[in-house]
């Protein structure tokens, strides 16, 4: 990356983020069994039709649940942006953690091939599945770096709680320079 100013580090709730996509810290059986955490609040703002869309996707592209890193799209149905990505992290204590790197670069491919120009994302992993969130952010902080592709215009990085923004800023200020 030359530059950072199509980065955008929010503290907020994710389903209220204008931008074509928003990601979802989905669980493996995602839309069939909704979980907690952005999760359902992604599900609850989308609606039944969200969900129903969800359920007959995993059925097509990943009947035995998605895989770690396996990223997933559907359309955004009663949220204001365009397409929601799914994708599941990896659990920190039990899992490979380097495959959270997965999420991201599969989510944005995602977002290139349906046009995106803007993709919001979780801080995935860090709640239910205990990443760290400075790990997070440096795992994050390095897909940024290597990301080329340039088609997508903005990204954010959506944090729920202070300390996690405040974790974020720090660590996504060395790309400033
Ligand atoms: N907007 C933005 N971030 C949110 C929101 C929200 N509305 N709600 C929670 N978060 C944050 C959490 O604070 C945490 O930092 O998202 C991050 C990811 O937490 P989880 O949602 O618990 O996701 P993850 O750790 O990847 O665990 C996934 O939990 O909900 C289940 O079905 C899901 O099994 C899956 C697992």
């Amino acid at each position: 990356m030359k530059s950072t100013k199509n980065i955008k580090i929010l503290l907020g709730d994710i389903t209220k983020i204008q931008a074509d996509a928003i990601v979802n810290a989905a669980g493996k059986g995602f839309g069939s069994i909704v979980g907690g955490g952005v999760d359902l609040a992604i599900f609850k703002a989308g609606g039944n039709e969200l969900r129903e869309e969800a359920k007959r996707e995993k059925e097509e592209k990943c009947p035995n649940g998605l895989q770690i890193g396996q990223a997933v799209i559907t359309k955004a149905h009663n949220l204001s942006c365009k397409y929601v990505i799914h994708t599941l992290g990896p659990r920190y204590y039990s899992e490979d953690i380097n495959k959270l790197k997965d999420c991201y670069v599969n989510s944005l491919k995602l977002a290139e091939e349906n046009d995106c120009k803007s993709i919001a994302f979780p801080a995935i992993s860090t709640g239910a599945y205990g990443c760290p969130i400075e790990k997070s952010a440096e795992i994050v902080k390095s897909v940024m770096q290597e990301y080329k592709s340039g088609k997508i215009e903005e990204f954010i990085f959506v944090l729920y709680s202070e300390k996690d923004y405040e974790v974020y800023k720090k660590v996504f200020k060395v790309l400033d320079k």
